[in-house]
């Protein structure tokens, strides 16, 4: 079945980005020259969803604002002939459908998630993290939406990460099926290196189905006294079986200082126009 939805959990207070975060929302930090989140919903739109669901907080609504129409802005550049910049403007609020929902506290990303129930039914749905920014060749929900046709189970993106980064991370237990796909017996959201059972970590790309959201509405709150999507899923898994992808692509984390810098430079770097300066530069700097 087609992934037609896909929620994009935007309701945190970026406070790793402080003081920039205060009156602009993390998602629209640029990588480049586009916002962090706009990489996110174009991965999205490329993996065949039709429906973008935001979860929003107080504070967000310039993330609408980026995907909406904005007449005056279209208005100025078309006086102007600057047809380049207009088709630009125009691409993004024509893009894919988006509705945005408010998440009216900061309960976890299980709660966020659980904000989208009715807005999801009965089918297969996506949820991307807006930190974690995946360049690919075949986009990473794509390759993801391909095993779930074939296994029929809930997909969780997975990575290997450093022994010592277990505790950023939700980390999978599971038994390698084929080159990359797991089962996975077990998740446990950020448990220090010595208690990881292995060193497989969650990345923010889940392909759920709608139990997700009966398991999220009973678990308990979890670590750091939230109710955290790995606990909705480790009950999941249990009842339908869950799936591990090591997706191919290069992930950065956008939410992390030196995540997001190195993600500029990544971009920048397939841009012509700037690859040999920034070269230039980078080779100069001591
Ligand atoms: C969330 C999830 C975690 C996952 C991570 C991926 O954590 O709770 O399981 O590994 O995203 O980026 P967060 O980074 O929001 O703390």
């Amino acid at each position: 079945m087609k992934i037609k939805k896909a929620i994009i959990p935007a309701g945190g207070y970026g406070t790793r980005f402080l003081p920039v975060t205060k009156a602009v929302p993390k998602e629209l930090l640029p990588i480049v020259d586009k916002p962090m989140i706009q990489y996110i919903v174009e991965e999205a739109k490329a993996s065949g969803v039709e429906l973008i669901i935001l979860i929003v907080n107080h504070g967000k609504e310039a993330i609408e604002d980026h995907f909406d129409v904005n007449y005056e802005l279209e208005d100025i550049l078309n006086k102007k002939g600057n047809h380049k910049l207009l088709g630009l403007i125009e691409g993004l609020s024509d893009m894919i459908g988006i509705v945005s929902i408010r998440q009216k506290r900061p309960l976890g990303l299980g709660h966020a998630v659980l904000q989208a129930k009715h807005l999801i039914g009965d089918e297969p749905f996506a949820v991307i993290l807006g930190d974690d920014i995946i360049d690919a060749q075949r986009p990473c929900l794509r390759q993801m939406a391909e095993v779930y046709e074939r296994y029929g189970k809930p997909v969780i993106a997975v990575q290997r990460v450093p022994r010592e980064e277990t505790s950023l991370y939700g980390i999978i237990k599971g038994r390698q099926t084929e080159r990359g796909v797991y089962t996975i017996e077990d998740v446990v959201e950020k448990p220090s290196p010595g208690k990881a059972p292995s060193d497989l970590a969650i990345i923010g790309r889940y392909i759920l189905i709608p139990e997700i959201f009966d398991t999220l509405e009973k678990v308990p709150a979890g670590a750091g006294g939230e109710l955290q999507l790995t606990d909705g899923l480790k009950e999941l898994l249990g009842k339908k079986g869950m799936i591990g992808y090591e997706f191919e692509g290069d992930r950065y984390d956008g939410g992390d200082k030196l995540g997001f810098l190195l993600a500029n430079i990544a971009y920048a770097m397939k841009r012509p126009e700037i690859k040999e300066k920034l070269l230039t530069y980078i080779k100069g700097f001591r």
